[in-house]
């Protein structure tokens, strides 16, 4: 099997079912955020505000380019706006099998509501961000993915179980 590749918006539990999916599969985890910190020895807020969003962008296109490059197999976590530049799409295909993590806004919202470390949900409004962002990504999301699971209602243990059988065969 190849990499397995999380996609979806802030909240959905790309990082917590990566883990899962991590010690069920026996293998690594990558979040694409923790390693852009790593490398520019900064948090994402503090590259959104001292270099602004596009730098941020390109950090994360580079960073996909660079993973094409290594080796599998391995779970991939990815920020929530990855899959927007449409250079990323074609990159997340070759990385490996794409699994859109598809969650409601009120969940986000719940989940999110006081979170400090997402600059894009800062500032007034969040229900109302959060609905037109992903009114905006939920299409390209989906038609990113070769597996949608909806996981509103689900524990990470459930998903898991889900992602497991749908791309290894190996169901319950
Ligand atoms: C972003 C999502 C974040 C992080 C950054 C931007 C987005 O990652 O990459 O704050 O544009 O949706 P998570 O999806 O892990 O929260």
């Amino acid at each position: 099997m190849k990499n397995v590749v999380l996609i979806g918006f802030m909240g959905c539990g790309k990082t917590t079912v990566g883990i899962g999916l991590s010690y069920r599969l026996k293998r690594p985890v990558e979040d694409t955020d923790k390693r852009i910190e790593r490398e520019q020895g900064m948090t994402v807020s503090e590259i959104f505000a001292s270099q602004g969003e596009e730098t941020f962008r390109k950090l994360e296109t580079q960073l996909l380019e660079c993973m094409c490059r290594e080796e599998c197999c391995r779970i991939v976590a990815t920020g929530g706006g990855l899959p927007m530049r449409p250079e990323n799409r074609s990159l997340l295909k070759e990385l490996g099998s794409v699994v859109y993590l598809r969650v409601q806004p009120e969940t986000v919202y719940e989940r999110l509501k006081e979170d400090t470390t997402r600059p894009l949900l800062q500032g007034e409004n969040p229900m109302g961000r959060i609905r037109s962002m992903l009114e905006q990504r939920h299409p390209v999301y989906q038609q990113t993915a070769d597996l949608v699971v909806d996981v509103d209602d689900l524990t990470v243990e459930e998903i898991v179980d889900k992602i497991e059988c749908r791309l290894t065969g190996r169901c319950e």
